[in-house]
């Protein structure tokens, strides 16, 4: 799932300004369609699934604030048996897409265990719009501690709408950012829900995200450890290439850049946007989310590798650029979006109608106050340069949201984050940790013995929230596996 699409539904040509995978997310977020059209979807799903809402409170942590908003939920209630569980799949930094009330493990698992199943929409992204617009001072009302209590005010009107027994259980589900939400909706509610999935959960926030790019390099070597040695030669090439005039023009049409390189911001966007190329790709390695409308996933670790390892080209900053251009054509984008000011100006754009309201301002937002994850090239053992320390993406707080969004106002967001959910410390309990190693995520979430008697899988070939999509019969056997022990576990818990 989600860091990592419909409602907005973006066209395929629209430049603007956002990359296609920008801090940690893809555009539409994890458990989202990017691009599929309403017409595709309807004639796939057979049974119609309506768009539901909930009477939502905006501040739950202020009794005497009684505005409300609407907030969307869908149900699947065709394999829920009498006093049958409730299965919530936790909506993260993106839509919630209703192609996962069909498709997606989790409802095989409610067709074994006789769920009602039940996804709720984040607030403040897709068509949950708890405020008239996205501007700093509504944006206050986004967080997760906000979106549990969300949680739990919806539990209740739901057991009463669907006449839910109280012996009926909650167990909720949720990848990426909404794995960890799923976490801590079980530590902060234990009352309300009975067990919790989570899947590739980033469990502990931090500024500099630096290990993100050595689990990069790691997966890509899975392939073979020259196709870093590649990557690292060609950054090279580029480095000395940027540092002059006619340098920069000549990447700027070698990478089919909107932009011209200008700034020193601009320089520094180019390495992230290049490496991104490369980090999109890996964390969605060989996954089938092709499901929810994802594009390009034939795009793989291999894909990358034997571009840059084809020594039928000789040039080693053409095979990067061979890169650059499979990924623009996969997406239909006419040029790479890599300019520092055009960026920052979508980010800074609050209306809900912005190609920026998709999600990526709030996430942004989120990362800015809350989680960090900046996936920075802090660390030497990487193959993308340094470019992009972690204060870029601090500066980039600053630039769309103000000054006051500077390092210390992060920390403090983070220290808090940590401190409320206990980061390495969790104590929730009867939770289930997920993760891929070559999905960079893992670096954050617990793949063995986690603390407090909560159980973990950690899978040595899958990417990011691989379990939880349907299943192909291309699989790896472990994947297999973990999913028949999540549901067996499931299955515990509901004795
Ligand atoms: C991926 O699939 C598309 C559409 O079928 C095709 O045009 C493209 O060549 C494929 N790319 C790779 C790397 O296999
Ligand atoms: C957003 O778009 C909708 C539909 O096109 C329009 O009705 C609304 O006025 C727009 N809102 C803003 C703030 O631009
Ligand atoms: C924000 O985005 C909307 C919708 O795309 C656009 O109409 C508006 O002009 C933008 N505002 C600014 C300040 O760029
Ligand atoms: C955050 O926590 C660290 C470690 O406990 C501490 O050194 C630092 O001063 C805290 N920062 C802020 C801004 O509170
Ligand atoms: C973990 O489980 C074991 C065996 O069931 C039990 O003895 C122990 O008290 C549990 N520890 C915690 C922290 O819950």
């Amino acid at each position: 799932m989600q860091l990592y699409v419909i409602g907005l539904i973006l066209l395929p040509l629209l430049i603007d300004g956002l990359a296609i995978f920008h801090r940690g997310r893809p555009r539409g977020g994890m458990a989202g369609s990017p691009r599929r059209t309403l017409r595709s979807f309807y004639n796939r799903v057979k049974a119609p699934i309506d768009e539901l809402w909930y009477t939502q409170q905006l501040d739950h942590f202020n009794p005497t604030d009684i505005r409300t908003w609407e907030q969307r939920y869908y149900v699947n209630d065709l394999y829920w048996k009498k006093n049958g569980p409730v299965f919530i799949q936790i909506g993260g930094e993106g839509p919630a897409d209703p192609i996962w009330l069909v498709e997606g493990q989790w409802i095989k698992y409610a067709q074994r265990h006789g769920a009602i199943c039940v996804m709720i929409e984040h607030r403040f992204y897709g068509k949950s719009h708890p405020t008239a617009d996205l501007s700093i001072e509504n944006l206050r009302y986004l967080s997760s501690e906000q979106a549990l209590a969300d949680l739990a005010t919806f539990r209740e009107y739901f057991n009463s709408k669907y006449q839910v027994s109280e012996q009926s259980k909650w167990i909720s589900f949720g990848g990426s950012y909404s794995g960890a939400l799923s976490a801590w909706f079980r530590l902060k509610y234990p009352h309300l829900v009975y067990g919790a999935l989570s899947a590739s959960s980033p469990m502990t926030a931090l500024t500099d995200f630096s290990e993100y790019l050595i689990v990069v390099r790691n997966s890509l070597a899975t392939y073979d450890e020259k196709c870093n040695d590649a990557i690292s030669d060609a950054t090279k090439v580029m480095q000395n290439m940027i540092q002059s005039s006619s340098g920069r023009a000549e990447l700027k049409t070698a990478f089919r850049l909107c932009d011209s390189i200008e700034t020193q911001n601009d320089v520094d966007n180019f390495f992230q946007t290049v490496a991104g190329n490369f980090e999109g790709v890996v964390q969605y390695n060989k996954d089938n989310r092709a499901f929810e409308g994802a594009r390009a996933t034939n795009i793989t670790i291999d894909v990358l590798c034997k571009t840059m390892l084809d020594t039928t080209q000789p040039n080693i900053l053409q095979r990067m650029v061979n890169v650059n251009d499979m990924i623009l054509n996969a997406y239909d984008q006419p040029c790479l979006d890599a300019g520092y000011m055009s960026m920052i100006n979508q980010l800074t754009n609050i209306s809900w109608n912005a190609s920026a309201a998709e999600g990526g301002r709030q996430w942004t937002y989120q990362t800015c106050v809350e989680f960090g994850f900046f996936q920075s090239s802090n660390a030497p053992q990487q193959p993308f340069g340094n470019n992009f320390p972690a204060s870029f993406f601090i500066q980039q707080c600053a630039d769309i949201f103000g000054p006051n969004f500077d390092d210390n106002l992060l920390e403090r967001g983070i220290n808090f984050t940590n401190a409320f959910y206990g980061a390495e410390g969790f104590s929730g309990s009867r939770v289930l940790f997920v993760n891929g190693a070559i999905d960079p995520w893992h670096a954050l979430s617990f793949t063995k013995d986690p603390p407090n008697n909560n159980t973990a899988i950690f899978l040595s070939s899958t990417a990011h929230c691989a379990d939880m999509y349907p299943d192909a019969e291309t699989d790896p056997q472990e994947l297999k596996q973990a999913r028949q022990t999540i549901s067996d576990t499931i299955g515990q818990w509901l004795q």
